[in-house]
């Protein structure tokens, strides 16, 4: 079911209902079929980025200026936020400028929800502590849907997802959950149990302590990078017993299924949870390899982008 407060926020994909989720998918499916409208002509989006990011603040910036929108950006580092302003009045300042969305990405779990009570535009979070990643959870539903010949409809019984390294810090992790059992698949949680514990089990997936067996059974694997920044670095024994254990080798990677994808959202920790040969892909030496999708996976959030801002402004614009 849709919340009424998420018809035009997108501050997390849990309870969000396979319908939603097939309707932003085809969306975005579409977006990449011929050159979109120009349907944000005349339009502000602002981003407001209070933590480092490559792929989701270009890409939101990309999508919002295909549509035709203005985009205006807005850092941690000299904005008022470093003087103590709340997030909520920071989100009230900006949207009494006349802005018709806002996307933020913020360290403090939750806070994108909290702020979605204070204005009457969209709030979308581009990623809030370890809670939620909604966009990168919907590019990662079409990347996997599309490797497999499931973007027609959405449906993806019978697949496996193996999310492998430090879930308990990821916020990518929890909206992959979150996505792809609503919307059939099951999902493989693997890690070690400072990692990965088996609390996780409550969101929606399995939690699986031997990758091997893990691949084995995957029709794709999503490596999770390493976040030192998030202390996972205490939470391990050493990098040398890490990888023995729960990196994608080139060793692992051949033993995977025929037909699987290598999935990673970024920024890849190369030569830890994944090989650099691995993240290349097939060579005339090695054509049995699965294929690294990771790019496409780039790529299509720009299309899910685009889609999530046009919904969400026209239903906005639809209920004032
Ligand atoms: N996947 C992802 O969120 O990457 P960035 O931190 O570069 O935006």
């Amino acid at each position: 079911m849709t919340s009424g407060a998420e018809t035009f926020h997108l501050t997390g994909l849990a309870g969000l209902g396979a319908d939603r989720l097939r309707e932003l998918l085809t969306a975005a499916r579409e977006m990449g079929k011929s050159p979109p409208e120009r349907s944000l002509e005349g339009r502000v989006v602002a981003l407001m980025f209070f933590e480092d990011s490559t792929r989701t603040r270009a890409s939101f910036s990309i999508a919002a200026k295909k549509l035709g929108s203005d985009v205006f950006e807005l850092a941690g580092k000299g904005s008022s936020a470093s003087k103590g302003e709340t997030l909520a009045d920071t989100a009230r300042t900006i949207e009494a400028m006349g802005v018709d969305a806002i996307v933020v990405r913020v360290s403090e779990s939750g806070a994108p929800r909290g702020m979605a009570q204070h204005v009457d535009c969209p709030i979308i979070s581009a990623g809030d502590g370890r809670h939620a990643h909604p966009t990168q959870g919907l590019l990662d539903l079409l990347t996997f849907a599309e490797a497999h010949g499931r973007a027609d409809t959405f449906d993806l019984s019978g697949l496996t997802l193996a999310i492998v390294g430090d879930l308990n810090s990821s916020r990518v992790f929890r909206s992959d959950v979150a996505g792809f059992s609503q919307l059939g698949a099951e999902v493989i949680a693997v890690g070690p149990p400072s990692m990965a514990p088996g609390s996780l089990e409550a969101i929606g997936c399995r939690v699986e302590r031997d990758l091997d067996a893990a691949l084995e059974q995957a029709d794709g694997v999503q490596m999770l990078r390493v976040q030192f920044e998030r202390g996972a670095g205490t939470s391990m024994a050493s990098v040398r017993e890490y990888r023995a254990g729960y990196a994608l080798t080139l060793e692992r990677a051949r033993r995977m299924k025929p037909g699987s994808v290598v999935m990673h959202p970024g920024p890849m920790n190369r030569g830890i949870e994944l090989d650099h040969d691995v993240a290349e892909g097939p060579t005339e030496r090695e054509p049995d390899l699965p294929r690294p999708i990771i790019l496409e996976q780039v790529a299509a959030g720009v299309r899910v982008r685009m889609a999530v801002l046009q919904d969400l402004v026209m239903r906005s614009d639809a209920r004032r």
